[in-house]
């Protein structure tokens, strides 16, 4: 009789740790169904840099290569006799990141070796054109303002379209 009680017990137990598991399977499955519905309505957002930003007064460039910008946008500032042009640095082989060598007066990028004259004309490595310049003007308070929505490539003879560079 002893013997039959605790092996009543023992299922008795059983069935409540399995009841528990089972319980606590459909909790875990319903918080995350309930999770993810209410994650439906909060959709991811990214937060991407902006396409149009100023990048100061024309005066504030000297002639030559400025990297001032080129860590926050990736771009390159060039200012020639005459004017001045924005050029993304960005190689047009496989879009690595190029480095200004100002002592030999060239772009070289660090991944397979295509070089560009300072006003980005593709002279060595694999690189198949030249770098592209992105859309430069003037707002009303005399600040340069660049707009990466537009490009010129040089290839395309687009350099010298109204946009891709500012009379100084
Ligand atoms: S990515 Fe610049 S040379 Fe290949």
């Amino acid at each position: 009789m002893l013997e039959v009680t605790k092996n009543k017990n023992i299922i008795i137990n059983r069935r409540k740790l399995l009841s528990c598991f089972g319980w606590g399977f459909i909790g875990i499955f319903l918080t995350t169904v309930l999770g993810s519905m209410i994650r439906f309505f909060f959709p991811r957002t990214l937060f991407e840099p902006p396409t149009r930003y100023k990048i100061g007064y024309p005066f504030q460039y000297t002639p030559g290569v400025s990297e001032r910008f080129k860590k926050q946008f990736r771009i390159w500032i060039v200012r020639e006799a005459d004017k001045l042009y924005v050029i993304e640095a960005k190689c047009t082989h496989l879009g690595c990141t190029p480095n200004w060598l100002a002592a030999e007066g060239k772009f070289k990028c660090p991944c397979h070796g295509s070089g560009f004259t300072p006003d980005g004309i593709n002279i060595e490595g694999p690189a198949p054109r030249p770098l592209e310049r992105f859309r430069v003007a003037l707002d009303e308070g005399g600040q340069i303002v660049v707009d990466e929505g537009v490009r010129y490539r040089g290839e395309r003879g687009e350099w010298d379209k109204t946009g891709a560079f500012l009379k100084v």
